[in-house]
């Protein structure tokens, strides 16, 4: 799918964060830049959170508890160890009866679940980007 702008991203996010469920991991992928985060905003939304949804790179983790379903917003990047995201609680959070969105799965892909639903998402020549459901090679 083409998403055309930032806005479209979100609510791209938005459509899949309307029907995830408890247990559900959203793995997100693709380069710097190429929207993971705007995806993660609209997720949130999408499971009725109103909070003002900001990168997790600096904190490992962020909470969002006030929607339909807790939401666990996960960044790999910077984190040189698996060790780090176990170290985080990463075991507990999966199994809270929430969501998991993770950007940069695929730094340490054996941390997923095998049910994860993985995203691929990356910019294309004329500015928009491009989403597309599956594992990165
Ligand atoms: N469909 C789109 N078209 C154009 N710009 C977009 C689109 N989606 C997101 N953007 C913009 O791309 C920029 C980067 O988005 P975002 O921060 O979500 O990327 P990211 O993948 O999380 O990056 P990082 O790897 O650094 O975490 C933002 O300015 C965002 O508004
Ligand atoms: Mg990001």
């Amino acid at each position: 799918m083409t998403l055309k702008t930032p806005q479209q991203t979100w609510e791209w996010g938005r459509a899949l964060g309307a029907v995830l469920a408890a247990g559900d991991v959203v793995a997100l992928c693709g380069p710097l830049g190429a929207g993971k985060t705007q995806a993660a905003k609209g997720i949130v939304a999408g499971l009725g959170s109103g909070a003002e949804v900001t990168s997790p790179t600096f904190t490992l983790v962020h909470e969002y508890r006030d929607g339909r379903l807790p939401v666990f917003h996960f960044d790999f990047y910077r984190h040189e160890r698996p060790g780090a995201v176990l170290a985080a609680g990463w075991d507990d959070i999966l199994d809270e009866p929430g969501v998991v969105v993770v950007e940069w799965a695929d730094l340490f892909p054996d941390l997923l679940p095998a049910h994860a639903r993985w995203f691929f998402l990356e910019a294309l020549p004329d500015g928009s980007r491009h989403v597309k459901e599956g594992r990165p090679q």
